[in-house]
């Protein structure tokens, strides 16, 4: 056994006696909750050194249960403003303070509610920690019930990005939205900004009258623009989870219970883009029963969004560089709906534990994948996967190339953003499905979700909870020491299932026919081609290729301007080590219209190879951060500042200046590019 002894032994008492109760029952299943929304708030099953090193907040004290907001949105000052108010539950008698995580914040006063009313409370706002922010300390020797900080946030609010109306759509209308995974809700509201807290949440918000505002909480399809805004969220949730975005949005269903928001010049797109949503929903709901949240709702965001998707409850936002008219990029709304289950549901306690999040929710991205698409498509992502995640693991330092990531070692959870927790995770549950049957994995998964509904757990929890319901299933089929390598050692062990995609395979012929004769495939077989034969086909060649080369690929499939920014991000690269200037200008344009972190990073980091690229990464940069979140800032500014560039060959020109935005092939018109269908 190699679980260090307190991950299997030191768990809270309710949690142990849960166990036990478990064991007792000879491994029977959970009967499944009938209530969409918990009555009682279980137990966070958190054991003392799985304690949550990226907050300071001290929930085996004090807990916050319920939070209201009450702010004001400023968009000409880019501040939220207001209060917050606690419901707190006292855990230990002695306790005299609550602690807060704060980042940028300017706190003006604190109260806590007594018999005589609202009284001020003593408070020390600590000088800030780069990583963590700063800790907001409040004495309470009452213990109070009620605590109210008044506060306000700062401009360049880590989990916050204001717009400008010419970086909308419309152009008419300013624009702002959060993005609170993983630690930067505390630098828009004072929280205990750890996910084993859970709380229920209703705020109201003030804005100007021609915006409207969405939050992850209960927003009605036919709420009036008016600039006074309430929501209720009677589901507790984790901080990590609270959402809010205001702009020029409009509402269309795409079923009873779903439907898209966005900017009324996308909102047709999107909804045909995403019109199997339902089905999805219904999917993942005969595999892991009822979907709890009410609605399930997409926000379109503008492309400066850092991400592809998150998963804020009842709304998840979404990039719009996955419309791209083929529904080729949809497994990312499959993805985040299935952490209506997987995170939002049962929810990692800590960072350290961050795959029983993302590697779940892969694993059922994929079996909804599966079932609407077939599983040729699934077969095909898994693989694409997989190959990233090889690449990924080779640039890994050991102790992050672990599931359950040690105490100490993920320092900043910005970057742990890594393939290891999504795609190792998946294959680590692929493995399960594989030794255990799917039909086993499915109950085992449907009573885990069921078991923890509305609680964090860390690994040691998940393991326990395996060994009492999946593993006796069939005694034989994972040894103890299988499930340790999974979890526990790095790279993938040899256990791990190997998937082939035949339609991945004939790609791989395409490309190595090409290479060897300059034979294109034929254009009957590329016709065919959606985006994942594409990405595979780029994917697949070598790191650099020869003008000729480059400029054969690009005449015949328009590569350089494409729409879509899976290709973007394969062939820019390529494009920037071979040398290849013509890229240049659409790749320009390319950052400067899209924030997405992960279509834009591997540009940067091509650039920032040689000292001619990094120079021209650098010019790039500075006109597009105006347009960038401060989360995309914040890592191209490293990728940039920590660059060893190589001085550049003597055969490769160089790099054109950079064009402003609008540059040719900017908007991917040209006709040949392989949109991916
Ligand atoms: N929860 C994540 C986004 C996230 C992770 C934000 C960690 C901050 C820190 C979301 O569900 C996600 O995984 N998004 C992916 C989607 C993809 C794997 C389909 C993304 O943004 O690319
Ligand atoms: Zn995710």
């Amino acid at each position: 056994m190699r679980f260090p002894p307190i991950r299997s032994g030191r768990l809270i008492p309710l949690m142990a006696l849960s166990l036990l109760a478990l064991f007792a029952a000879g491994c029977q299943r959970e009967p499944t909750p009938e209530t969409a929304t918990p009555t009682a708030r279980p137990e966070t099953a958190v054991s003392a050194e799985d304690r949550d090193e990226h907050s300071y907040a001290e929930p085996e004290k004090v807990v916050i249960d319920d939070l209201a907001l009450d702010l004001a949105l400023g968009f000409d000052s880019k501040t939220l403003a207001g209060t917050a108010t606690y419901t707190l539950d006292w855990k230990d008698d002695g306790a005299t303070q609550l602690v807060l995580d704060t980042r940028d914040l300017a706190i003006d006063r604190v109260e806590g509610q007594t018999d005589g009313g609202w009284q001020p409370l003593q408070y020390t706002l600590d000088a800030p920690d780069e990583l963590l922010g700063s800790r907001l300390a409040i004495e309470t020797p009452e213990r109070n019930a009620l605590v109210r900080v008044t506060y306000r946030t700062s401009p360049g609010a880590s989990g916050l990005q204001w717009l400008e109306p010419s970086m909308t759509e419309g152009g008419e209308l300013p624009f702002m939205f959060s993005q609170s995974q993983a630690i930067h809700a505390r630098s828009w509201v004072p929280l205990q900004d750890t996910p084993s807290v859970r709380y229920t949440y209703s705020a109201k918000i003030a804005s100007r009258p021609d915006v409207m505002v969405l939050m992850s909480a209960d927003n009605d399809p036919a709420a009036e623009r008016d600039g006074d805004y309430a929501f209720e969220m009677p589901q507790p949730i984790p901080s990590y989870l609270m959402a809010i975005a205001a702009g020029d949005l409009v509402f269309k269903p795409i079923s009873g219970r779903a439907g898209v928001w966005a900017e009324p010049a996308m909102v047709d797109e999107a909804v045909e883009e995403f019109a199997d949503t339902e089905e999805m929903i219904r999917t993942t709901e005969q595999l892991y029963g009822p979907y709890r949240w009410e609605r399930y709702d997409l926000l379109i965001l503008p492309p400066s969004f850092p991400f592809g998707g998150m998963e804020n409850p009842r709304l998840s936002f979404i990039t719009p560089t996955v419309i791209v008219g083929d529904k080729s990029l949809v497994s990312l709304i499959a993805h985040e709906l299935a952490h209506s289950w997987s995170g939002n549901l049962v929810t990692n306690a800590s960072w350290k534990d961050m795959w029983l999040n993302e590697g779940f929710t892969s694993y059922v991205e994929n079996r909804i994948v599966e079932a609407l698409y077939g599983k040729e498509v699934a077969d095909m992502e898994f693989v694409i996967a997989r190959e990233g995640l090889q690449k990924d693991l080779a640039e890994t330092p050991s102790e992050l190339q672990v599931l359950a990531v040690r105490p100490g070692d993920a320092r900043d959870p910005d970057d742990t953003f890594g393939a290891v927790a999504y795609d190792k995770g998946a294959w680590f549950l692929q493995f399960l499905e594989e030794r255990f049957g799917r039909e086993t994995l499915d109950a085992f998964l449907r009573g885990y979700f069921d078991h923890f509904a509305f609680q964090s757990i860390s690994t040691a929890t998940f393991v326990e909870y395996a060994k009492a319901e999946l593993l006796p299933k069939q005694p034989d089929a994972v040894t103890e020491s299988e499930l340790e390598a999974w979890l526990y050692e790095p790279g993938i062990p040899a256990s791990a299932p190997q998937v082939l995609s035949p339609r991945l395979g004939l790609v791989d012929s395409a490309r190595l026919a090409w290479l060897g004769s300059a034979q294109l495939p034929p254009q009957s077989m590329t016709a065919e081609w959606t985006t994942q034969e594409w990405i595979h086909f780029l994917e697949g060649m070598p790191e650099t290729l020869t003008l000729e080369q480059m400029s054969q690929l690009d005449t015949a499939y328009s590569f350089s301007g494409t729409p879509n920014g899976e290709l973007a991000m394969r062939w820019y690269p390529l494009a920037v080590r071979s040398g290849y200037a013509i890229a240049y200008e659409p790749m320009s344009a390319f950052l400067q219209r899209i924030g997405r972190r992960k279509l834009i990073m591997p540009v940067y980091e091509a650039l920032a190879q040689s000292e001619q690229g990094l120079a021209f990464a650098r010019r790039v940069f500075e006109r597009a951060r105006p347009g960038y979140h401060p989360i995309t800032i914040a890592s191209v500014q490293k990728t940039l500042d920590e660059a060893k560039p190589r001085p550049a060959p003597a055969v490769t020109p160089p790099p054109p200046e950079p064009e402003v935005e609008g540059g040719a092939g900017a908007d991917g018109t040209s006709p040949q590019a392989p949109s991916a269908g």
